[in-house]
């Protein structure tokens, strides 16, 4: 029998039963002492843990003086203020509701610590990865987790220290590192979820997501057909809710106001209901904005006065925090992200920043393709999955940005491949053009559609004939979210483009697509029309970057929130019109 050593059932079920009910606890915690008994089991299966080279890195400082603990919350404080400081509106707002430890409201602290000296320079694995005493110790944490599941003890991990403050307060010696900070006691309840999903911080990713067949990437479930992201999210797509637009407009017409009197704000909000299938439907925040980046081979072709270089010092711009997308965020409380989908430079790895590169730029599409299939596809993929990683870290809107030079002469081109538009009528000026530059942008447009003959029955083909990384990326971006049921709310004339190739692919993605404004670029508004969508702010802007969008954010929100909030003529007791 190859199960002959597989537990009875009722023990199985034990083990998944504890690995399930195991949760991270900051609440309801009772100031029993823990008995010291129980206290050596978890520590004795704390200690039972696999260990790189059986080197047995941990330690386990266990902390019960009030003193001492005040000291470390004061520690642990600092740091919760300083994150909250740096939080944009609504995730400020949501982080004030969280608890993050509960220091002083249990009996007993657990220090787990890590000595990556241990048993000197021929343990064995860890001599060429360093890292593996640090996981060890973190397989000890697991295991005391989960024994104080299974004896009723709550525990909670803290890791809002300076790790060298906190080993000091400790008398840790300079070659053990403090691994996890576990505040342990009896508990009132368990909850059946994580807290941070319970409150909307953070959602579970459904273990499909994280699961490959052989190659990274090639997603499914054992004994399942391997799925890729684009016929997942495409096939996901679906028409919007009519019972939830239907309930959405009623009681727009009940609401304590006169009928229509919110004008596009109402459409706004059925639009809302319909996509996510309720009515009210949930407001759309925290909101964040993806900033794709990527260059571009027709810059070759001298269609911008800028020059390509701009492209990675514009990244590097938003991501120290000094652009205009950065000021419109922080008044929108919105958070920015920065995906590099194909800038042509090697970009530092710093916080805030997706390293996504497909390729360094695209092709010059007047000498071929911009990209091939399997780089248009692969960009497809990376915009979805930023998409889920957004809504999966507790986002609940979604807002296009964008970054390339040369990028308004790629999205003219594919506006005209999607649209039929006439390439003199389509291109405009971009960040400003002489008259000859123009009139040779128009021309490279023409010797691209001329050269290509695109099929806009064919998206990805359409795609990888003119680009933009950043196009493909974004058009992902909206079907990951739409698939989601989450609101994008769209830039300027890139996101118009990439959202035509979004639409092509899935039509009913534009459900989920809000016109966040109209750009002064003519292909912005070809690209609206052919959508059907309407812009919701109209100042001439043509930045990009996701500036017109972020304008249009409460707009979008103040129309979900009326929908939620105002009384209507009953509930309020006024009297309705005649
Ligand atoms: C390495 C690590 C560090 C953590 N640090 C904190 C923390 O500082 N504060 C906190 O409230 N929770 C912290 N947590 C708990 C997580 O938020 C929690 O595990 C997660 O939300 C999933 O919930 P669950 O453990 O109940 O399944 C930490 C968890 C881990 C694994």
């Amino acid at each position: 029998m190859p199960d002959g050593h597989r537990y009875p059932a009722e023990q199985r079920e034990a083990v998944y039963r504890v690995i399930a009910e195991r949760r991270d606890v900051r609440r309801g915690f009772l100031p029993d002492p823990v008995p010291a008994d129980v206290l050596g089991r978890v520590l004795a299966a704390a200690h039972q843990a696999p260990s790189v080279g059986f080197s047995q890195p941990w330690d386990f400082i266990v902390i019960t003086d009030r003193a001492r603990r005040e000291r470390i919350a004061a520690l642990a404080r600092k740091h919760r203020d300083e994150f909250a400081a740096d939080l944009p509106g609504a995730r400020a707002r949501a982080f004030d509701r969280l608890k993050i430890e509960s220091i002083l409201d249990t009996p007993v602290n657990i220090v787990v610590s890590c000595d990556r000296t241990r048993g000197g320079r021929h343990t064995l694995g860890r001599h060429v990865q360093p890292r593996t005493a640090d996981f060890s110790s973190v397989l000890a944490v697991a295991n005391l987790w989960l024994a104080a599941r299974a004896e009723g003890l709550g525990v909670g991990w803290v890791s809002f220290f300076d790790e060298r403050k906190l080993a000091a307060e400790l008398g840790l010696p300079v070659h053990l590192e403090v691994i996890a900070y576990l505040c342990v006691g009896y508990v009132t309840d368990f909850a059946a979820e994580p807290e941070l999903a319970t409150a909307g911080w953070a959602r579970r990713r459904p273990v499909s997501w994280a699961v490959h067949t052989e190659e990274f990437g090639r997603r499914g479930l054992p004994g399942e057909e391997p799925v890729d992201p684009l016929s997942e999210v495409t096939a996901a797509i679906a028409p919007p809710d009519a019972a939830a637009m239907t309930a959405a407009r009623e009681r727009q017409d009940r609401m304590t106001k006169p009928r229509g009197s919110l004008g596009v704000l109402e459409e706004v909000s059925v639009q809302l209901a319909g996509l996510a299938g309720s009515c009210p439907p949930p407001l759309p925040e925290p909101a964040c904005v993806a900033v794709f980046a990527a260059d571009h081979g027709v810059h070759a072709q001298g269609v911008s006065p800028w020059p390509q270089e701009v492209t990675a010092q514009m990244v590097a711009n938003f991501l120290a925090g000094g652009a205009v997308v950065n000021a419109f965020a922080a008044q929108a409380g919105a958070e920015v992200t920065v995906v590099d989908i194909g800038v042509a430079a090697e970009l530092e790895p710093v916080p805030g920043l997706l390293p996504r590169k497909i390729a360094p730029g695209t092709a010059d599409f007047t000498a071929g393709p911009a990209m091939n299939r399997e780089q248009a596809t692969a960009a497809l993929t990376a915009g979805i999955e930023i998409a889920r990683d957004l809504v999966a870290a507790g986002n609940r809107c979604l807002i296009t940005g964008d970054m390339g030079i040369a990028n308004t002469t790629a999205s003219a081109a594919l506006i005209c491949a999607f649209t039929g538009a006439d390439p003199a009528v389509a291109t405009g000026r971009g960040t400003g053009i002489d008259a000859v530059t123009y009139a040779r942008k128009i021309e490279v447009v023409c010797r691209g559609l001329e050269l290509h003959r695109p099929d806009p029955a064919d998206p990805v083909g359409v795609l990888a004939a003119f680009g933009g990384f950043e196009h493909a990326g974004l058009a992902g971006f909206i079907l990951g979210a739409a698939a989601l049921h989450v609101p994008v709310i769209l830039d300027g004339v890139i996101a118009g483009a990439a959202a035509l190739a979004a639409a092509a692919l899935a039509p009913e993605a534009v459900a989920a697509c809000f016109a966040g404004h109209r750009s002064a670029e003519p292909g912005h508004a070809i690209a609206l029309d052919y959508l059907g969508l309407r812009p919701l702010v109209d100042l001439g802007l043509r930045l990009g970057e996701g500036t017109g969008a972020l304008l249009a954010l409460p707009l979008v929100q103040s129309a979900a929130r009326a929908l939620r909030d105002v009384a209507t003529f009953d509930s309020a007791g006024v009297t309705d019109k005649l």
